[in-house]
């Protein structure tokens, strides 16, 4: 079996019950797993005491796994620290904005800037791969656990922010105008008065965010220096999760040789199980896109989690389809937090392969046995691609600006849901979809790229997109983009600044719509609703006005326009809208730019349709059966609830 199937093993809480070690390695092979990802935890048992180094334990985990044909994600244990550490320098501990230390508690919250911290990490990383670089199980370094951008205000962190400063800006002078300091007296006069703690002055606030990534991704390169001079023929990972806790993934999946991420989907809550599993896939594409390759789906619940105030279980089929998706959106493993339930602790009650009734005979581990058949099944997706037309644009940075800003309308910026939006037209047509940063690539894979609410754009973009759209590329773009450029200063000629030439149009101004005021426009003789942004634009010659606000003082006045460039064009929406409008607008574009679907037959609602090379996937994410037709020959497939199929694509 190539793809992975496995989890976060938790063997040295068990070291002294050998019989459940024993039982624990029985039902990995019942349950078909081939990985367990271990020593995540583990700091306090390699080094009880400082410098007092025990290996034995893992020695004998990873042999046991070796010798049950079994590989090892092992992890290096910095999310975490034993009591003497922090005891012993306090500087490893995070100082919080007034500037009070955080006791020793908890875990991922460790000083990232502390050198202390990072001698001591490195030099038990060092100790682990000269241990352990040549095992046979070894497959795959897993480092560190769910870092974040959790803000730390120590020395060492302030003295840093200002030199990363200093390398940027240069001069205490062109940070003030880069900031635009001499708003509400704000100017520095010497670096040290410069505390990251500040939401009226935006761009250090925007620079505190990304150093505090920066920071993190320089943490983790310390971190893998030993494991990459030691072993540099052995692949390393960190898993990713959120996605918006404070790091530039799109920065960091740089850094890693494969993206891994944790998912806990919140199945049968308030919302729908449809709209979850478009969230869920929205995440799962946008972690494939990092890299453009398959990913690890590094955690997942295998049946509830405890930490969602409500936790439902996962009903019947669930488990199995969601693992699916994760494979049908290009995930290479099914891999669980956590095969067995620890007996204290936070995370006592969050589920497991192996619950506390340590039975073989639950729901719960029969459910992981069937994926672990599924799985076998499905060698041939292992080295395919997911291919993608429509590219889906989003930076990190752009959702931290947005964050920032003051704007007209504050109440509803709503960046997510607005690209949830398009994005799940397309899941529901069955388009597969990258979700990709603004940094340089290749565009020229896409015939379609939608980029909503790009509020901060970097100087170069225009002229990446330029001449994609000229050879025939579709962009779309909405209001409330092109206001800030990479500092947060506003484009002098107004929004959407670099855009503009673009999308042949400027606005000139904003209106902000509260929540009760739907205004409306037309497209297609239909009327769909404009809500919370208004933009007022004045189209150039070049640019044609496709539809027209229905209401108020600038009711005729333009709300979607296109560009024809080239043999391209560029789509400017001026108002919020709602799914009708994407759903009809959408098949429009697709159309145009010759966007196709993974299958050619109609898509019943809540049912996703996904390829992966060859194999297509058919979900269906309702509690009920669906039944419906496939091609012309009356072929009918039908789906039990929350069931799926795989189908080779003829
Ligand atoms: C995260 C962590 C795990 C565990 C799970 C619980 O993903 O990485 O250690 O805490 O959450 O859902
Ligand atoms: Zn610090």
């Amino acid at each position: 079996m190539k793809l992975w199937h496995g989890a976060d093993y938790n063997y040295e809480q068990w070291l002294d019950r050998p019989e459940v070690l024993n039982q624990d390695f029985a039902a990995m092979k019942a349950a078909n797993c081939n990985v367990m990802t271990v020593g995540v935890f583990s700091w306090a048992n390699y080094e009880p005491r400082e410098g007092e180094f025990h290996f034995e334990w893992m020695d004998t985990l990873l042999d046991r796994l070796h010798r049950q044909g079994m590989k090892a994600i092992l992890a290096t244990p910095s999310g975490a620290r034993p009591a003497w550490l922090s005891t012993a320098y306090p500087e490893v501990l995070r100082v919080d904005v007034l500037g009070h230390r955080a006791h020793h508690s908890g875990r991922h919250n460790h000083c990232r800037t502390s050198p202390i911290y990072r001698e001591k990490a490195a030099q038990l990383n060092d100790r682990l791969a000269e241990r352990y670089g040549n095992h046979p199980a070894l497959a795959l370094w897993h480092v560190s656990n769910e870092y974040n951008g959790g803000s730390c205000y120590c020395g060492p962190c302030l003295t840093a922010f200002r030199s990363w400063l200093q390398e940027r800006y240069k001069t205490l002078e062109v940070l003030n105008q880069k900031w635009w300091t001499t708003f509400w007296s704000h100017r520095f006069s010497s670096w040290d008065e410069i505390y990251p703690d500040d939401s009226s002055v935006n761009g250090m606030m925007l620079d505190w965010a990304r150093f505090t990534s920066e920071q993190t991704i320089d943490f983790y390169r310390a971190e893998t220096a030993p494991l990459r001079r030691r072993t540099p023929q052995v692949p390393i990972t960190t898993n990713f999760h959120g996605p918006h806790v404070g790091l530039d993934y799109f920065a960091f999946a740089k850094e890693v040789d494969v993206v891994s991420w944790d998912n806990y989907p919140t199945w049968h809550t308030q919302e729908s199980d449809t709209i979850t599993a478009v969230k869920t896939a929205f995440l799962h594409d946008l972690y494939r896109s990092m890299k453009g390759k398959s990913f690890l789906m590094m955690e997942s619940t295998p049946s509830q989690t405890n930490w969602q105030g409500i936790s439902p279980l996962k009903r019947p089929g669930m488990h199995k389809l969601a693992s699916i998706q994760a494979i049908a959106h290009g995930s290479n493993s099914v891999q669980y937090f956590q095969w067995r339930q620890s007996r204290g602790g936070e995370e006592k009650f969050h589920g497991a392969v192996l619950s506390h009734q340590s039975s073989m005979n639950t729901r719960t581990f029969q459910d992981v046995v069937q994926v672990g058949h599924e799985l076998q099944n499905l060698d041939s997706v292992y080295e395919a691609a997911v291919e993608s037309e429509v590219a889906l644009v989003t930076d990190f940075e752009n959702k931290w600006a947005i964050d920032l800003a003051q704007l007209p309308q504050s109440t509803d910026k709503r960046y997510e849901e607005e690209l949830q939006l398009p994005y799940e037209v397309l899941w529901k047509r069955g388009i597969s979809t990258d979700i990709v940063d603004t940094r340089p690539r290749d565009w020229g894979r896409f015939k379609l790229i939608l980029a909503p609410m790009l509020y901060l754009v970097r100087e170069d973009l225009a002229d990446q997109w330029k001449p994609w759209v000229e050879q025939g590329g579709t962009l779309v773009l909405t209001y409330l983009s092109g206001y800030v450029d990479d500092n947060d200063l506003c484009f002098e000629g107004g929004a959407p600044g670099p855009l503009s030439s673009l999308a042949g149009l400027r606005v000139e101004e904003t209106d902000a719509l509260s929540p009760q005021m739907v205004q409306s426009f037309h497209y297609r003789g239909n009327r769909f609703p404009a809500r919370h942004y208004a933009d007022l634009i004045l189209p150039t010659a070049e640019c044609e006005t496709v539809a027209v606000y229905d209401h108020e003082f600038y009711s005729g006045r333009p709300v979607l326009t296109c560009r024809k460039l080239g043999k391209g064009s560029v789509w400017y929406l001026a108002t919020r809208s709602d799914s009708a409008f994407w759903s009809a607008f959408l098949a429009d574009r697709c159309a145009d730019a010759g966007v196709a679907p993974a299958v050619p037959w109609p898509i019943p609602e809540g049912v996703s349709v996904r390829r992966r090379g060859n194999t297509i996937f058919v979900m269906n994410f309702h509690p009920h059966e669906v039944a419906f037709s496939i091609g012309s020959g009356g072929e009918v497939i039908k789906l039990s609830g929350y069931g799926f199929q795989v189908l080779q694509a003829p």
